[in-house]
């Protein structure tokens, strides 16, 4: 796929089933990731690629979460179930690095650069996922599960797999309402 064409049409896609990206097509994901902006060239990001009873691990941690902070029954039950909405969930975790010049806001755009491409690369290469969030990502107990220091953040969940259906087109936003030129 042509990397302009990617880039315009870059879509999630939440619906996925099997196969997860793997061999060659997940390094390449890893790779892309990888290839993040990062100032000063801190690396601050750490993934967890869980897959099988990986993602059945991370459905625990969401459960006990979902139980301490005493979630209504419906979504306790549901909590476990969450990562199990594609054959690939990867945890990307910026890893805050103490620097006089890069401060965490840009350490935490860093790991946002490297899920989108993360995304990209997949749907590069047939496959498509989505980047999600929720309350679990900024649990205490989840955190501490997934190693977090203090300053670390998860910044996301790319659920990744092979779409369901064909990804529908979204309509193209007009630039002229978000953008203006100093000339
Ligand atoms: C930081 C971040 C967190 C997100 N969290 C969620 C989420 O928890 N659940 C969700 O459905 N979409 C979430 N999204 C949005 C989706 O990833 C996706 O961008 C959205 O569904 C629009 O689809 P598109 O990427 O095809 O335009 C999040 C996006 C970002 C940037």
């Amino acid at each position: 796929m042509d990397a302009l064409e990617l880039l315009l049409n870059r879509r999630s896609h939440p619906r996925l089933k099997a196969p997860a990206p793997s061999g060659r097509a997940l390094d390449n994901i890893l790779q892309a990731a990888l290839r993040a902006p990062d100032h000063a060239s801190l690396s601050p990001w750490r993934f967890i690629v869980c897959e099988g009873d990986g993602l059945v691990k991370l459905g625990a941690l969401f459960e006990q979460s979902a139980i301490g902070h005493q979630k209504p029954d419906k979504e306790i039950e549901r909590a476990p179930k969450l990562p199990l909405r594609a054959p690939m969930v990867i945890v990307a975790i910026t890893e805050y690095k103490a620097h006089e010049k890069v401060p965490r806001e840009e350490q935490l755009a860093s790991t946002a650069c490297a899920v989108m491409a993360m995304q990209m690369a997949a749907q590069a290469q047939g496959f498509n996922g989505i980047w999600r969030t929720g309350a679990y990502a900024h649990c205490p107990m989840v955190r501490e599960a997934l190693g977090l220091a203090l300053e670390d953040e998860i910044t996301g969940f790319l659920y990744l797999g092979t779409p369901m259906f064909e990804t529908p087109e979204k309509a193209p936003l007009d630039s002229r309402e978000f953008v203006t030129f100093w000339q």
